[in-house]
């Protein structure tokens, strides 16, 4: 039954697919807002050392255990001789699918903008929160109705993904993503010229370069630690799965490195842009308004550009692109594990699991604005809560999930399967990983206490993030 492993075709193929996972919604929809809440620099700060002290150890090691076993999430620890830690993936495999549920739908809703800048800007200059909520369901006259455009949209981005896989990883993920990277960290800069020349743009970059540490609080390391492994792909075994098509002769440590650098730096890019913007357009009370950040604040500076509409379109397209690497990267992981573990075709698989994400994520959607829909929520200080269904999605991904995966890879390569094993691996083919001594501590001790540690206290303060 044994079938050759696919792997990437070229090195520049793996980083950019991995960097094409990494960099996402993430990076662009939700950094600047978690950035601003955090007090500016001072999350900043907080962010990169979590990157570097939590982040990069975990993803090395990831990918070091996909590189070993090869075999996806699940079956990767039974391979390596550890049946009893297949849970690990299938907590990943979980929350791979949970976070893809509403991820499909927010690809929808930039897709959705594209056509906006493309068919009609001014609709969206005119009134940019009353469009973003309009696309939700929720008019300026406080009635609602479903959410027909967004769903809509939503619908041909899962197909738009689910074709990508079928194709498979070589031709489809690969080629995407050697076009769709170096663009959007043009576009970046272009961009951030332009936010930077906006008048009343300095208060943003002031406020983005200052510490203001009343606004940090335990709340703010959590945000800070979600945001990190979310925007990195990690704690979802999602790095497992792109290891095991990584040839021996790959890098692991310079590899990490470059993907982690490459994702952090279009995040802090994006807050630089984003941020600023809004000071200068909206205004500061603005910021961090709604899931919206991404969507209504960016309006006012393309309106001010010469040309806005058309660097418009091409933001969103571009953020379009670097949401499909993404969701491609989260629904391969899936996938790969359905037809490792069923007797399912790639194909049906593909088909009928997105499916599934896609209309699960409607509640995601719908109780944005237009429906009451509830999730149940518990943490110490609250009890339980009732929190609306789409804050109850990201909470199960971004603090449990998330975290507890990354926390039992952590566990299971520093005390069970060993970083000695870990090493070897980044040191197949005579490569040396001169930082191994400092991974060891890390992976052993520094990343279980820290996550452990978030993790017990975000139940116990229980403290709402949006
Ligand atoms: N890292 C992606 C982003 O920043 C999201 C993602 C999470 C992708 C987990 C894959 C796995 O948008």
């Amino acid at each position: 039954m044994e079938k050759t492993r696919a792997q990437w075709g070229s090195k520049v193929g793996f980083i950019l697919a991995a960097a094409g996972s990494a960099v996402g919604l993430g990076n662009i929809w939700k950094f600047p807002g978690r950035a601003f809440e955090g007090g500016g620099g001072s999350f900043l700060l907080i962010y990169l050392l979590i990157v570097i002290f939590l982040g990069v150890p975990l993803m090395l090691t990831e990918l070091s255990v996909g590189r070993a076993s090869q075999a996806s999430v699940v079956s990767a620890f039974q391979k390596l001789g550890h049946k009893g830690y297949s849970w690990i993936g299938w907590i990943g495999v979980a929350g791979a699918f949970v976070i893809t549920c509403y991820y499909c739908h927010v690809g929808g809703w930039v897709l959705r903008y594209v056509f906006g800048y493309a068919v009609d800007a001014s609709a969206i200059y005119s009134d940019s929160p009353g469009y973003f909520y309009q696309m939700l369901g929720y008019h300026a006259d406080g009635s609602t109705s479903f959410p027909w455009v967004a769903v809509l949209f939503a619908a041909v981005f899962m197909a738009l993904t689910a074709i990508v896989i079928i194709r498979g990883v070589e031709s489809g993920i690969e080629r995407f993503n050697k076009i769709g990277m170096p663009a959007l960290f043009i576009l970046l800069l272009i961009l951030l010229f332009r936010a930077a020349t906006l008048p009343g743009a300095s208060a943003g970059f002031r406020y983005m370069l200052s510490f203001d540490w009343s606004k940090v609080s335990f709340e703010t390391v959590l945000a800070a630690l979600g945001q990190a492994f979310y925007s990195l792909s990690i704690g979802m075994a999602i790095m497992i799965t792109y290891g095991s098509y990584l040839p021996k002769t790959e890098n692991i440590g310079k590899n990490t490195m470059l993907i982690c650098a490459m994702d952090t730096l279009v995040a802090i890019l994006a807050g630089f842009i984003i941020v600023p913007a809004v000071f200068a357009t909206l205004g500061r009370d603005q910021v961090g308004k709604g899931g919206g950040f991404a969507f209504v604040s960016l309006a006012g500076v393309f309106e001010q550009m010469p040309g806005g509409s058309l660097f418009g379109i091409l933001f969103y397209l571009l953020l379009l692109f670097a949401a499909l690497t993404s969701c491609i990267s989260l629904v391969e992981s899936i996938v790969a594990f359905t037809t490792e573990r069923f007797p399912w075709e790639r194909r049906s698989a593909t088909i009928g699991v997105c499916t599934v994400m896609f209309l699960i994520g409607c509640l995601y959607t719908c109780s944005q604005a237009a429906f009451p829909i509830k999730g149940v929520w518990f943490d110490a200080a609250n009890g339980v809560s009732f929190p609306p269904f789409c804050d109850f999605m990201e909470f199960l991904t971004d603090r449990v999930m998330i975290p507890v995966c990354a926390l039992g890879c952590c566990v299971f390569v520093g005390w069970v399967w060993r970083p000695e094993n870990a090493i070897a691996e980044m040191e197949q083919n005579g490569i040396r990983f001169g930082l191994a001594p400092v991974y060891r501590v890390l992976v052993k001790y520094v990343a279980p206490l820290a996550i452990l540690t978030i993790l017990i206290m975000s139940f116990a303060t229980g403290k709402t993030l949006s």
